[in-house]
């Protein structure tokens, strides 16, 4: 019997390096990777000229929105923008409307995504009101719990530390991870209070309000938290130096601590916001090039675990008001990240391991999805072809995503994703999506553990 697919003449990033082979696939899996005379017939073949081939992205922070915010961005919207930036699983958000707190806003979204998502996504809920409904949530599919220390969202109580841990340790029980959003809600309200009394409504007054102190503060607090239970913590989008040297001590320490960063927590800085006012702003907000450059150092490391985008659309004239204080926070992510990062590699930056291994190895094995992270045989055919020679300038008008802007409008970047594959499907080819809506999986938590 022939395979399904071969995809001929790549370059494929593996752990031992680069290989020039082929790719052959079967029911939707790497069947095998080898020289082409090695492999079986196949019904379908697709040369990629020398293309490079890596992991497709597994981009663990996205707010997919759509259900009662679909104006700002869609199921698939969100999707395509992810096929298109060579990202093949997504995680979503909890904070929608509603709220994903609960077996049954869960389902209905999965309902929602099944028919019209175009790569893989996997959910993150809210913790529910009812903390004995943690486990139904996860038989349901939930891959992970997100808590927000800047706002409520969900049902616990966030000035209660007692009423955190129970959740943590109900959470444990089912191995799932907790996601942290550090930043104290107690220090930015009183800096906004005073900022108001000033009258400042300026992009910087966000600024002294999301102060570094008020990351700093939460991380602590998290990592005390994590001191106390054995459920798993990862801390979402680090944006100051002090604040990742907490986080990287506590993984000393040999807590059960991951971390992620975000690319505009790495290639901006308050800097940019200058030019770019409020269409930058975002929580946590830039910082200094100080921080930027303690974050990269971190990467290139390999002591921070993922790169994901907090992709986060709203409409331009949300991210457009005349008070800072009414100015929706969040950048869209997910075209620009994989060329940004490339573009690093290309200047000799950035490794290409450490690449693949904080956008697809560390957050598949953080949020346990199932053979996929890596280009082996049997793993899922998640993949992206990239032109690493291609030069173009990013042009946020041409996004798939409904958000139709980008602090990174116009920046020169080298490497290009060309092709995008979701479990053997070609879901992008040319910065066109070619799939259909609801090619791509819901990923299960049962499916994974
Ligand atoms: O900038 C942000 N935008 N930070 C968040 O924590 C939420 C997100 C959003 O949902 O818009
Ligand atoms: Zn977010």
């Amino acid at each position: 019997m022939p395979v399904d697919l071969i995809l001929s003449n790549a370059k494929i990033y593996s752990r031992k390096g680069i290989i020039e082979a082929s790719i052959a696939i079967d029911e939707s899996r790497i069947f095998k990777i080898a020289k082409e005379t090695n492999l079986p017939t196949a019904s379908g073949k697709l040369d990629l000229k020398g293309l490079l081939v890596l992991p497709g992205l597994i981009d663990s922070h996205v707010h997919l929105r759509d259900q009662q915010l679909a104006h700002k961005e869609s199921f698939f919207s969100g999707t395509a923008a992810a096929a298109a930036g060579g990202v093949t699983t997504v995680i979503d958000m909890p904070n929608n409307k509603p709220v994903t707190m609960s077996s049954k806003s869960l389902q209905e979204r999965m309902e929602i995504a099944q028919r019209q998502t175009v790569v893989n996504v996997g959910f993150y809920s809210a913790f529910p009101q009812n903390l004995s409904e943690i486990h139904s949530i996860v038989e349901d599919g939930a891959v992970a719990f997100k808590l927000y220390l800047s706002q409520k969202i969900g049902g616990v109580n966030i000035e209660d530390d007692e009423a955190l841990l129970q959740a943590f340790d109900k959470v444990s029980e089912t191995k799932v991870p907790v996601g942290v959003h550090a930043e104290d809600r107690e220090t930015i309200e009183k800096g906004k209070r005073e900022l108001l009394k000033a009258k400042r409504r300026d992009v910087e007054a966000h600024l002294e309000a999301r102060s570094h102190e008020a990351e700093r503060k939460a991380i602590q607090r998290t990592v005390h938290l994590a001191q106390r239970t054995s459920a798993h913590v990862h801390l979402c989008h680090l944006s100051t130096a002090a604040g990742l040297r907490d986080v990287l001590q506590a993984k000393r320490d040999g807590l059960s601590i991951t971390c992620e960063v975000t690319p505009h927590h790495l290639f901006l800085s308050s800097k940019h916001l200058k030019q770019l006012k409020t269409l930058a702003l975002v929580n946590p907000p830039l910082r200094t090039r100080r921080d930027n450059r303690a974050l990269w150092d971190a990467l290139r490391r390999g002591r921070v675990d993922a790169v994901s985008t907090d992709h986060a659309p709203h409409m331009i004239e949300e991210k457009k008001t005349d008070s800072v204080w009414d100015v929706k926070p969040g950048i869209p992510g997910l075209e620009t990240m994989l060329p940004l990062l490339l573009t690093r590699v290309n200047e000799g930056h950035l490794s290409l391991s450490i690449l693949a291994r904080a956008t697809s190895e560390r957050p598949a094995k953080i949020f346990n999805l199932k053979d996929r992270g890596n280009l082996v045989e049997g793993n899922h055919a998640d993949l992206v072809a990239i032109d690493m020679k291609q030069e173009y300038k990013i042009d946020s008008s041409r996004f798939h995503s409904k958000a139709k802007y980008s602090p990174f409008d116009g920046w020169r970047v080298k490497g290009k994703p060309v092709k995008t594959f979701v479990d053997g499907n070609l879901v992008m080819d040319e910065g066109e999506i070619v799939a259909e809506p609801g090619t791509g999986q819901i990923i299960r938590r049962p499916e994974s553990s």
